[in-house]
């Protein structure tokens, strides 16, 4: 195999690899991490103990849609709405996976 060749053959294998998870973009444990931040005032698994909404049990698209509205300060809020402007809308759908999972 000449160089050109090899060069050729070596890009092709790297972009088989690189495509996919470029696509993808998050790592899959983005959601898990993220969430977690969610349960210091949600309570563990969404349950919240006191004064905080309990989140537990919406379905995922029930967390993205109100995290959206969040975000976009279509919905009401004094904490959240700064919380949800720090999460791109690929984070938003990687948490509201996550939250939809806790049982
Ligand atoms: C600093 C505390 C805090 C953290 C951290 C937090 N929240 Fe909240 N959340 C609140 C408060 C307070 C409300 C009530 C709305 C408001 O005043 O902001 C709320 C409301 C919500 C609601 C609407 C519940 C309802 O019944 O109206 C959802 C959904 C939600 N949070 C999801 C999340 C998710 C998902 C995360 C993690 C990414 C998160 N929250 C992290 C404090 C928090």
């Amino acid at each position: 195999m000449n160089a050109l060749a090899c060069i050729a053959a070596c890009l092709t294998v790297l972009l088989a690899v690189a495509g996919p998870a470029a696509a993808q973009s998050l790592a899959p444990t983005t959601g898990h991490t993220l969430a977690a931040t969610c349960t210091s005032c949600h309570g563990p698994g969404g349950r919240s103990p006191g004064a905080m909404p309990s989140i537990n049990g919406r379905s995922e698209a029930e967390i993205a849609k109100t995290m959206h509205e969040f975000k976009d300060d279509s919905r009401p809020a004094t904490v959240m709405n700064r919380h949800a402007k720090g999460f791109s809308d690929g984070e938003i759908a990687a948490i509201a996976k996550e939250v939809a999972s806790w049982r």
